[in-house]
């Protein structure tokens, strides 16, 4: 699919994938590498790739068999922009939002940490360090994900015309994914009105501006089980640097 993104000159500035299986179920890690490459072309030429960070919270879709957290690929690839499922705290109240227990997140067995989360990764392992899973479970060293997130929708799902005349509620991080593929897709079109290049990849940008996103503080991404990632003041591997706050990010986006 990245392959044929790269060849297609016309390729759409923004991409929403939902896609995702556990590392450790991919076909290898050359796999992996070659996949990561076509993703750093797309980068390089200015898209911006979101891809869901998955539904089964740290645990994957392997699940706590063999009591390791299973990061999930390709939301794991430091080159795209992994994107997380929250919920209202107080249900059917839009509002504060806290995470949703079944919302991908972690650290890559496979890629390390990316230059622009170094700071925010080192910041989450002290800020959270009274409710970190124990080492044996997570890879310290790895990519944190997911980098961003959006309403989830678990509890109050959104409604979506499915069908010709029928609509139904949907819900995951297939769900809050679009949701932020469409709000940058909106921030490109303020960009490109004021003759701006496009946003491009954009986690550079999430992490220079955590300001512009509404910090999500509460929930534990355990998938039902033992032990997860707890969402913590900053950045963290269960919510990222939080949810858009769009009426900030659209004045932002033109003084960067
Ligand atoms: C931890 O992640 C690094 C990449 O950052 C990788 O090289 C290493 O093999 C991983 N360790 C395990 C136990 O998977």
């Amino acid at each position: 699919w990245i392959s044929a993104v790269n060849d297609n000159e016309e390729a759409e500035l923004v991409h929403s994938v939902s896609y995702g299986n556990d590392e450790a179920q991919q076909v290898s890690e050359e796999y992996m590498q070659s996949v990561n490459t076509e993703f750093m072309k797309a980068a390089a030429r200015g898209l911006s790739i979101f891809v869901a960070s998955g539904d089964q919270g740290v645990y994957g879709r392997e699940g706590p068999g063999n009591n390791v957290f299973h990061p999930d690929f390709p939301a794991s690839s430091p080159w795209v922009t992994s994107v997380g499922g929250t919920d209202f705290v107080t249900p059917s109240v839009t509002g504060e939002e806290q995470a949703w227990d079944g919302s991908g997140g972690g650290f890559s067995n496979t890629f390390p940490v990316a230059s622009w989360q170094a700071a925010a990764v080192a910041q989450y392992k002290m800020t959270a360090a009274d409710t970190l899973p124990p080492s044996f479970l997570w890879n310290a060293s790895g990519r944190g994900y997911p980098d961003v997130s959006c309403l989830g929708g678990s509890v109050n799902p959104y409604c979506v015309s499915a069908d010709v005349g029928e609509l139904a509620g949907v819900w995951g991080t297939s769900a809050s994914t679009p949701v932020v593929a469409g709000i940058f897709a909106q921030l490109n079109n303020v960009r490109l009105t004021a003759k701006m290049p496009p946003m491009g990849f954009v986690n550079p940008f999430l992490y220079q501006n955590m300001d512009c996103f509404f910090d999500v503080k509460q929930g534990v991404n355990d998938g039902g089980y033992n032990w997860g990632f707890a969402a913590v003041e900053g950045w963290d591997p269960a919510t990222g640097v939080g949810t858009p706050n769009y009426a900030k990010l659209k004045e932002r986006v033109l003084m960067v």
